[in-house]
């Protein structure tokens, strides 16, 4: 064990169930030990010392590993399915929202906090019941008249003008997202177990519920039960991917001042946006407008239409656990989403504020009408023939949220699902749609398989922060309806903008490749987030899973027994380090 090289010693996985809703998973059948640290980092020229050179501008990766095929995803024996941020199966949902027991939520890591706790309810808690209203029809914002514009505008200036604690209120209505995703609330059982309803499985049902109770209100202000929230419709590259005109009406009660007005038409909305890489922080690689047309369909398609296996795209399974639930975001969440969000915020603000921070992200009316297009997708998504999970934890995990009659109420996932019935909301239909959803990627590599330049062999965990990383991972044989890279136990700085694009057989890529290529499989994003207690090197540990099977189709590379995959990081926060202990892929 004293040679450079990583120790390989097989073993049969352990099957057991750690995710059973995959029975057709099947996973490499080799473990690593890492112990070639040192020669390692020898031969990378690193000293263990995580403050990584520049490499600004650099066309070459900086490092190229080859782990061939040591990669399997195992770490230490069985030490990493226990340690596995999903975790194993605990059968139960995750503990409902302390809600009388709220805490300011941390903002900042200068331990800012900011109240944002539920005024008091009225009456006793009630249980969620069906919709018994009429159909609403949310619309695309780029399509509604001036009628609606009134309106909606009418319904948003009833909302500020209530008192400040009437939890109908905007302000109250804004603290909603600050609760749920600053740590106000902890889970009921034990109060020290943190709540958080991003990155993992509650990601697109808890902003379902947010949304519906937050239009029933507006709705009811303007006694208009067939109000309907517009949805900004940034799939669409013909007319929906800018910043709705309506809301850059100064003045308007859905105008907020702290966006990044440099991000206003004529700037189409970058749903692969790196933060702080746009033209108002004098980058000069930005893309063109006809690049930015190409990648946002490349996005969609890579993020939402091509990922059929439910954890990729919804997010990982959350459930009670002692501690903190770190889980591991789905497609759709990291882009478009929070591409959008940053995209949206205001760049002279220290957090991003007001779209760019959890926190303060509900204090934007447009936050309410991106989410509209997030929610949409889930229904998209479900058109394309896939499946909801059916997981009792999933359909079970509960919320509270105020109604339109200031009633707290308690909601579970499950009626969330079916929106058209139990919400009673759909979505006009779209039929630009189909222009990401039929996308069909082309190689942008000549040869079937890159080989990287040169091999060197990698500690653990891999660190990267100093440029474009390519790493070589095991494809064992296997078949099934999606094919996943996963990078696993990732360990992000929770308060860095850490974004990078992920490329199979292309290991030239840089910062400036097009994402509209079949070797562009997907990105990853943390969106900066504080809580308490958490000093400037706090961490959140996360599995990044990437959909690939179709790219790997037509790239020709059903039959390789390796990938190469590399890593671009990008924007501001590229040369902060984030580690990975393992890569593998997973057919499910
Ligand atoms: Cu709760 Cu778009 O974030």
């Amino acid at each position: 064990m004293s040679s450079a090289a990583l120790s390989l010693d097989r073993v049969k996985l352990q099957h057991r169930s750690r995710c059973p809703l995959l029975p057709n998973r099947s996973r490499g059948t080799l473990k690593i030990t890492a112990n070639a640290r040192k020669e390692a980092n020898a031969a990378t020229g690193e000293s263990g010392n995580p403050s990584f050179p520049s490499k600004k501008g650099s066309s070459t990766p900086a490092s190229i590993i080859d782990r061939r095929e040591l990669l399997a995803g195992t770490i230490a024996g069985g030490a990493s399915l226990a340690a596995s941020p999903t975790g194993p199966a605990l059968a139960e949902p995750v503990g409902s929202p302390t809600f009388k027991r709220c805490q300011p939520a941390n903002i900042a890591n200068t331990n800012t906090f900011v109240a944002c706790c539920p005024p008091k309810p009225k009456r006793d808690t009630i249980d969620f019941k069906p919709d018994t209203g009429p159909m609403r029809t949310r619309p695309a914002a780029h399509l509604v008249d001036e009628d609606y514009i009134q309106k909606y505008n009418e319904a948003y200036a009833k909302m500020r003008a209530l008192p400040s604690d009437d939890p109908r209120s905007f302000r109250q209505q804004a603290n909603v997202h600050c609760v749920y995703c600053n740590f106000g609330y902890r889970q009921e059982g034990d109060p020290k177990s943190t709540l958080q309803i991003h990155f993992n499985w509650l990601f697109l049902p808890w902003h379902r519920w947010y949304l519906y109770y937050h239009e029933k209100i507006l709705g009811s202000l303007i006694n208009d039960p067939t109000f309907a929230l517009p949805f900004w419709n940034w799939d669409n590259q013909e007319g929906g991917s800018y910043i709705p005109e309506m809301f850059r009406r100064e003045g308007t009660p859905i105008f907020d001042a702290n966006r990044n007005e440099a991000n206003y038409a004529p700037a189409r909305v970058d749903l692969g946006y790196a933060p702080g890489v746009d033209p108002s922080f004098g980058e000069p690689t930005y893309k063109t407008d006809d690049q930015i047309r190409q990648d946002n369909i490349s996005v969609m398609y890579n993020n939402v239409a091509k990922v059929k296996l439910r954890d990729a795209f919804f997010g990982a399974p959350i459930r009670y656990v002692k501690g903190n639930n770190n889980g591991a975001d789905g497609s759709l969440e990291k882009a478009p989403h929070t591409a959008v969000h940053i995209f949206g915020g205001s760049p002279n603000n220290p957090n991003g504020e007001d779209l760019g921070n959890f926190y303060s992200a509900g204090k934007d009316p447009l936050f309410y009408c991106h989410h509209g297009n997030v929610d949409r997708m889930w229904d998209v998504w479900r058109s394309l023939g896939n499946q909801d999970f059916t997981d009792a934890d999933y359909l079970n995990t509960e919320f509270l949220f105020f109604d339109e009659n200031q009633d707290l109420v308690r909601v579970k996932v499950k009626d969330s699902i079916d929106n058209q019935t139990k919400l009673k909301y759909k979505y006009a239909s779209m039929p630009q749609d189909k222009v990401w959803i039929n996308y069909k990627p082309l190689p942008l590599a000549k040869t079937a398989f890159a080989q990287p330049k040169s091999s060197i062999v990698a500690s653990l965990p891999v660190k990267v922060g100093a440029g474009p990383l390519t790493i070589t991972v095991a494809q064992p044989k296997g078949s099934a309806s999606d094919e996943l890279l996963v990078l696993e136990e990732m360990v992000v700085g929770m308060q860095n903008n850490t974004n990078f694009n992920v490329f199979i057989n292309l290991p030239e890529a840089n910062e400036t490749t097009t994402l509209s290529c079949a070797e562009y499989v997907g990105s990853f994003y943390n969106i900066p987030h504080f809580m308490p207690g958490m000093t400037e090197s706090s961490t959140r540990t996360t599995n990044a899973r990437f959909s690939i099977k179709p790219n790997v189709e037509i790239l020709g590379l059903k039959d390789a027994d390796k990938l190469v995959v590399t890593l671009v990081p990008r924007g501001k926060d590229k040369e902060k380090v984030f580690t990975f202990k393992g890569a593998s892929i997973e057919y499910a």
